[in-house]
């Protein structure tokens, strides 16, 4: 291992700190000079290839997998082809419908896990296509796929992924450009305006991360408790779920992720006085309706934290305390959304002098079954 920590108490905050370099090296040359097209030579599919699409299956393990929802949505909302996003364990086994027109994406930081090979590899036994979005070129994953889209995140040692997953994030981003703007699914000018507000993310991670400090004091109390919920809707749903499991990983505290309309029918029974809530709405159009999620578990005692997009204040009033991340594009709004829950489990797993590199029980890289 010739990565270091630079100076940092752990591999996992140095990792974290690597994010906007990561962000930079992801999108590289992968976007034009003029701003206004996305370049992936690394996939090898002609037009034709591609308007032959007629569904996608994004497999992928752990944190790969809440990368692999957010590219479900980025992918149906740019390219309007029907994409279902499944744990590879779980693929295999469920007879999925996969033909030669199926697009198979296969998200691993590793390239190594054994069960998203497993399912790569039964994916092309079907005769579908493969792609792979990796961090490790000449991994066993980059060797058998069909087109990989490397992500530049460099060498991911703490346990718990975080340069990996934002990275898988933006090639998802330009992934979901590319086909899109091969197929003319979208107007010139909305490519230009996402790939702007994707160049401003290294130095909106960067704003992020100089807030650590009240991010900290907020961990050392959620610390303190054994429950706790991540609520959101859309792609702040997908951010939650990413958020709960890095929590669980390294700081051993119970949380659990819900969709936040879907409390109602059930969960909001486990809310009682002084649970901490972290309620995501970045989301303009679900904004409202997350809005009046939070209300009910204020009403039944929860502490909320919510974070928003900066310029809108309306959640100040609803929550305990909020977190503003930099305004973005809506559908990029999870590249900077996740950077203070990462904190918020770094944070919580110190305060309760956990390993935070290396938790109980997890390897960084599973290679069987
Ligand atoms: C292990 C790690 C997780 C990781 C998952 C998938 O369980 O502990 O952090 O998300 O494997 O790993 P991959 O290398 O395929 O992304």
């Amino acid at each position: 291992v010739t990565a270091e920590k630079a100076g940092f108490d752990h591999f996992m905050l140095k990792e974290v700190y690597d994010q906007p370099k990561a962000y930079r090296d992801t999108m590289g040359a992968r976007i034009d000079a003029s701003g206004t097209k996305v370049l992936l030579p690394e996939v090898g599919m002609t037009r034709e290839q591609i308007a032959d699409i007629r569904n996608v299956h994004i497999i992928a393990c752990g944190t790969a997998f809440h990368a692999g929802l957010v590219g479900k949505s980025v992918i149906e909302t740019l390219v309007r082809i029907p994409v279902e996003a499944d744990v590879a364990s779980e693929y295999r086994y469920r007879s999925p419908i996969i033909t030669p027109q199926t697009l198979v994406i296969v998200v691993s930081q590793s390239g190594e896990t054994a069960d998203t090979l497993a399912a790569l590899r039964e994916a092309k036994r079907n005769g579908a296509r493969v792609l792979a979005i990796t961090n490790v070129v000449g991994s066993s994953i980059a060797r058998e796929a069909d087109d990989v889209i490397v992500t530049w995140a460099g060498p991911e040692i703490a346990v718990a992924s975080t340069k990996a997953y934002t990275s898988q994030l933006i090639a998802f981003f330009l992934l979901g450009l590319y086909l899109a703007q091969t197929l003319e699914k979208v107007e010139a000018g909305y490519v230009k305006e996402v790939l702007a507000a994707m160049q401003e993310l290294p130095k909106q991670v960067e704003q992020v991360l100089a807030q650590a400090d009240s991010i900290r004091e907020v961990a050392e109390q959620i610390a303190k408790h054994h429950n706790l919920f991540f609520i959101g809707r859309g792609l702040d749903f997908a951010t939650a779920l990413e958020g709960s499991l890095k929590l669980k990983e390294i700081s051993y505290i119970h949380s659990e992720a819900y969709a936040a309309g879907e409390l109602k029918h059930g969960t909001l029974a486990l809310i009682e006085d002084g649970i901490p809530v972290i309620a995501l709405a970045t989301q303009e159009v679900l904004f409202e309706k997350t809005v009046s999620n939070i209300k009910e578990v204020k009403a039944r005692g929860a502490q909320v934290y919510g974070i928003h997009m900066e310029g809108n204040d309306e959640l100040s009033k609803v929550v305990d305390e909020t977190f503003a991340i930099p305004q973005t594009h809506q559908l990029l709004a999870p590249a900077l959304s996740v950077i203070p829950l990462q904190l918020l489990s770094y944070y919580a797993s110190l305060a309760l002098g956990h390993d935070v590199d290396k938790p109980r029980n997890l390897a960084k890289s599973v290679t069987v079954e």
